[in-house]
């Protein structure tokens, strides 16, 4: 299916997300739509797939105008959209969460259902359960399931916002796969990213937005440097890590084991000091998030214990840990970090509560405005935090840590960011580094690791080991997190 957008504006307030976009993507064709944070990528793609009206502007859909007024239309169209922050998805089983859209007269028959949706899933090699619960399914087991429910109900146009950023490598090779797969089977996929590595390795074509408008189209031999100029208008230099003195010990791990319910981390030891940053790395699921939760206070260890600051942390409830001055920031940007539905303000005022049981809203306001600069998240005090672009939505949340904490709890601090965006955000650790804050964070991103560790702990089916950054090669380290080592 051919895809034509024609002069699409859309506007939010005093933001002009899209300011006159014309794009056109020939049928069977996996399609690129790169730009930086904030470019517009998303509000254009939700146009497309009837979750946005444009405020002006026409789409065809094979030569033929068309307009939506829901998903679902979009949909009954033959166009579908992955969203970047997969939407709540309701406390249902897979079956039932596949036949959700489908026409009421299909709902009955269960195991016929059950076999279609074994076989889609089969014919991209993904495995899904249909009786296992959404719930209980990793971001990667999701995306998939919405893949097979979206082709079930006929899409012949696959959006993907950003898909790789929450995904282990290999559910990341098995979604490559597929979507080649589709293409050759005569679908339009439309890849949004800033990972210009994913797209090139992707796309056979790429359009470039920035500040709501397209700069740039190129087939997919183009050289990267062409690419970073359209995205940001000039070449990025990157920031060169600076030497830290390490300090006192801030966290040490004594013989820690820990498990949730499909994994087990044993008799774990670590000590990271004052001003050093560790990395976790490791598959999605290895135990990374297991340690990171039980040094935040979110977890009990099942045996050893946790010093922080030389004090026996073990075992204490969660605001004991806060009061030692530990920042912990999830991955889930709008589950478990923020509230959609509440401003930057408001979310200041929760998190900075004062000894009074009423809120000081000018304050409020006041202080969402200085940490609006300070981090430059595009919003107002009073924008709704839903709404803001994922990565305005990352700096929030950053925002929102204690200023100077001891010990900063990260998961995945700059996944989904550009290049400038993520500079920006290490800069600010780093300097928080500099004033002798511990980090551990996880990543699931190699170069990070390497670039901004000291020493990065690898996570290999709850088995951890511990490697020096300095002098590791990427190939080391990729190795290493595959399983080399580890027998
Ligand atoms: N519903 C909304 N209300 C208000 N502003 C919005 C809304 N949706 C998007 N915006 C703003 O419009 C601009 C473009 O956002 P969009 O989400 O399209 O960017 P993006 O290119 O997808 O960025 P990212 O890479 O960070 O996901 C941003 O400044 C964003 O804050
Ligand atoms: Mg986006």
């Amino acid at each position: 299916m051919k895809v034509e957008l024609k002069d699409i504006h859309k506007r939010f307030g005093p933001i002009q997300a899209n300011d006159g976009i014309t794009l056109s993507i020939e049928p069977g064709t996996l399609h690129g739509l790169l730009g930086e944070n904030g470019a517009g990528k998303s509000t254009l793609m939700k146009v497309l797939s009837g979750f946005l009206s444009p405020d002006r502007g026409e789409i065809r859909l094979d030569n033929k105008t068309i307009r939506f007024d829901s998903p679902a239309e979009a949909v009954a169209l033959g166009v579908g959209m992955l969203h970047q922050d997969p939407l709540d998805f309701p406390a249902l089983r897979v079956i039932d969460n596949f036949l959700l859209g489908s026409p009421r007269e299909f709902l009955l028959d269960r195991k016929y259902h059950q076999t279609r949706l074994a076989e889609l899933a089969n014919r991209f090699g993904f495995r899904l359960d249909p009786e296992a619960r959404v719930s209980e399914l990793s971001i990667g087991e999701r995306q998939q399931l919405e893949i097979v429910r979206l082709l079930a109900l006929g899409v012949n146009v696959l959006i993907l916002d950003e898909p790789t950023t929450a995904i282990s490598t290999q559910q990341r090779e098995s979604l490559f796969r597929a979507l080649s797969q589709l293409t050759e089977e005569g679908k339009t996929v439309i890849f949004v990213s800033h990972k210009l590595d994913e797209v090139k390795s992707l796309c056979s074509k790429v359009t470039v937005l920035a500040h709501g408008r397209v700069t740039g189209e190129a087939a997919m031999d183009c050289p990267t440097k062409e690419l970073v100029k359209m995205m940001f208008g000039q070449v990025l230099t990157v920031g060169k890590r600076c030497e830290v003195r390490l300090g006192e010990p801030i966290l040490e791990l004594q013989n820690l084991s820990l498990s949730d319910w499909r994994l087990e981390v044993k008799d774990l030891s670590l000590k990271v000091q004052a001003g050093e940053v560790v990395g976790l790395a490791g598959l999605e699921g290895s135990g990374q998030q297991l340690v990171l939760r039980a040094c935040a206070g979110l977890l009990r260890p099942s045996a050893g214990r946790i010093w922080i600051a030389h004090r026996d942390m073990t075992g204490r409830p969660y605001q004991d840990f806060i009061e030692a001055s530990i920042g912990y920031m999830p991955a889930a940007r709008l589950e478990e970090g923020l509230i959609a539905g509440m401003t930057l303000a408001e979310h200041i005022a929760l998190t900075e509560r004062g000894p009074s049981l009423f809120i000081d809203w000018t304050m409020a306001v006041e202080r969402a405005s200085q940490r609006i600069r300070e981090f430059n998240i595009k919003g107002q005090p009073t924008t709704f935090v839903g709404n803001l672009s994922g990565g305005n939505q990352q700096r929030t949340l950053l925002s929102l840590l204690p200023s100077q904490p001891k010990l900063l709890l990260m998961e995945h601090p700059t996944r989904g960011l550009d290049m400038e965006s993520m500079e920006y955000i290490w800069r600010l650790l780093q300097a928080l580094t500099q004033q002798g804050t511990a980090i551990l964070f996880i990543s699931s991103d190699p170069e990070e690791l390497l670039e901004r560790s000291d020493r990065i702990a690898i996570f290999f089916g709850g088995k951890v080991r511990m490697m020096d950054t300095c002098g590791a090669s990427l190939f080391d380290l990729g190795e290493s997190i595959g399983g080399k080592g580890f027998e």
